[in-house]
């Protein structure tokens, strides 16, 4: 199958990596294309739109910022829908809510093509292993046809029901992620300030039932001050956004949300958007 993928940033260039080491033919599109040149050596293939992209592929997967990006890359001029052909699939694995997800799919149904939704959980790295976990909304039928591309990416994939489902379960469990790396962050924090070390306070966490995946593979990292981006702390800024957005459509009461929301908000303001959404904890260390 030739896979497209739109949009070749952490998560994206990672995706691409992973389904051409797994035998599928992958070419990609990215806005700033200099930032993908450095995935032709993984005999991977760089167009110059996503028209060109969506008429050389059976399956197009957009990774991209939000939900102004999609729309512009899926409608806009030399968008996907301009490259349309019989059989094309465009499935988004960007972070959204499920409310613009399902927009979107209607507007490419109207057009005669089929989507569906496949955000993931896991960072770049488990996508190069092939180890995510991957949340389907959509029509059944529509991901059997490229199921093969999801089961390279995903250790797990869940199929959710509807167009707008994967989105919706996504921004539940990247509710967990947001609260989670504030909570960390404080523990750590507290520890110090107490005079322990910091890893002794993992070792100790890290022993009990309370343990995370966090606290096992993050905290250290967070421990040393290490926020080397694997997912920027803007992105998960954007996330919140988009979770207070559908928790209002949806009369979901999300106090903790809003709150960690202001906090992502202000580390934004405070010139901590570019690093690691784990380095909340060098802004709550540096802020009163
Ligand atoms: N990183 C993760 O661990 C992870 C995990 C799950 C889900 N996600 C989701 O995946 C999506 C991408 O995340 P990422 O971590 O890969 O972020 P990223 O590294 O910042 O990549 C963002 C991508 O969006 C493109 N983009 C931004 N603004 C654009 C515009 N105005 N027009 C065209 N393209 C534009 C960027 O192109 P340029 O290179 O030209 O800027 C880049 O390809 C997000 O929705 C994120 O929430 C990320």
């Amino acid at each position: 199958m030739n896979v497209g993928i739109i949009g070749t940033g952490l998560l994206g260039s990672a995706i691409a990596k992973r389904l051409a080491s797994s035998g599928h033919s992958v070419l990609v599109y990215n806005r700033t294309r200099q930032k993908a040149e450095s995935l032709k050596k993984f005999e991977i293939q760089v167009v110059d739109s996503p028209k060109e992209l969506a008429s050389k592929c059976e399956l197009v997967i957009t990774i991209l910022k939000d939900v102004p990006v999609i729309e512009q890359m899926a409608f806009g001029e030399n968008g996907i829908v301009h490259g349309k052909h019989d059989g094309l699939i465009v499935a988004d694995m960007s972070t959204i809510s499920p409310i613009s997800s399902k927009n979107i799919a209607k507007k490419f149904t109207d057009k005669g093509i089929s989507m569906i939704d496949t955000p993931v959980m896991g960072g770049p790295s488990l996508a190069e292993k092939g180890q995510m976990v991957v949340m389907v909304g959509g029509k059944n039928e529509t991901y059997q046809k490229c199921k093969t591309v999801f089961d390279a990416i995903g250790e797990k994939t869940f199929l959710l029901g509807e167009n707008g489902s994967g989105h919706a379960m996504k921004l539940a469990m990247n509710s967990q992620i947001a609260i989670l790396a504030l909570s960390l962050s404080e523990g750590i924090i507290l520890a110090k300030r107490s005079g322990l070390d910091p890893l002794t306070f993992l070792k100790v966490l890290n022993s009990t039932y309370f343990k995370t995946g966090m606290s096992i593979n993050k905290g250290p990292k967070m421990a040393r001050g290490d926020f080397e981006p694997s997912f920027f702390l803007k992105m998960m800024q954007k996330d919140l956004d988009e979770i207070e957005f559908t928790a209002g459509k949806v009369n979901a009461n999300m106090p903790m949300t809003k709150l960690a929301n202001k906090i992502y908000q202000k580390a934004i303001k405070e010139g901590f958007g570019d690093i690691d959404y784990t380095g909340i904890l060098s802004y709550l260390e540096k802020s009163k």
